[in-house]
């Protein structure tokens, strides 16, 4: 079964609350990406936390593995559920990552890689000296994270196949996470995505989780936007 993850794309602590409010029981698991937190601070993911529903912070830490330890310590120690690290940051600080967030026992983080930012192009990476084409990039990072203990990755619904091909292997029996943004159901306005996929189709090529947030959050009635891609979800879960 997979899951359902709204972003809480919004600016303020009160405009959290009113999306809480409007979305009920529709939805239990929300991320809390940095404009967000940089804002409104560990409070806004108490907020989150108190009114009963899971936490995905998306915080995409980046720093020696030590900081990025005690970070990931502070972010456990808030009850988050999924939290996001550099895969570039190598692979000590991906082990480092791990062995904080495995302190927490059954209550630990999952720690999610991102690979290359989807607002990175060739030309990025070879500014950067990266002799790898984009798709090597993004497996030859999905692989250096799960071997290195992170739990799973962030891709675009498009790779998600091609990471389960590459990761499932590398992971010895672990059970990988695959979170995919870039979810539009069939119809929806796709906005600034570009490599967008339907839910049912991300589901079947391996989504475990998937980051929806203005199909839900612009639509007339966000409940009901919310259970109906549930629905889709649990449709292809179920054959
Ligand atoms: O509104 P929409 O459904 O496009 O929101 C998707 C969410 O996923 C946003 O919070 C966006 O920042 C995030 N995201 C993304 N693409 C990535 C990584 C994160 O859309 N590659």
């Amino acid at each position: 079964m997979a899951d359902l993850i709204v972003a809480l794309d919004v600016p303020t602590r009160q405009q959290v609350t009113e999306t809480l409010a409007r979305l009920g029981d529709a939805v239990d698991f929300y991320k809390i990406g940095l404009e967000l937190y940089s804002a409104e601070g560990p409070d806004v993911v108490r907020l989150v936390k108190d009114a009963g529903k899971r936490v995905f912070l998306d915080l995409k830490l980046h720093d020696i593995p030590r900081t990025v330890e005690r970070a990931v310590k502070a972010i456990g120690g808030l009850g988050v559920d999924l939290a996001t690290i550099h895969a570039s940051g190598g692979r000590a600080m991906i082990r480092a990552a791990a062995d904080a967030a495995a302190t927490f026992g059954a209550a630990a983080p999952k720690i999610l890689a991102v690979t290359c930012l989807t607002s990175l192009d060739q030309t990025d990476l070879d500014d950067l000296g990266i002799g790898r084409d984009m798709a090597a990039q993004v497996e030859a990072l999905g692989v250096l994270a799960v071997t290195n203990g992170a739990d799973g990755i962030v891709c675009s619904p498009r790779e998600v196949a091609a990471m389960n091909r590459a990761l499932v292997p590398a992971a010895l029996g672990r059970r990988i996470v695959f979170v995919t943004p870039g979810v539009r159901p069939a119809g929806a306005a796709v906005g600034d995505q570009k490599r967008v996929a339907t839910p049912a189709g991300a589901v079947r090529d391996g989504a475990t989780h998937l980051v929806v947030g203005r199909p839900i959050l612009e639509a007339p009635d966000p409940a009901a936007a919310a259970r109906a891609i549930r629905a889709e979800m649990d449709a292809v879960c179920a054959q």
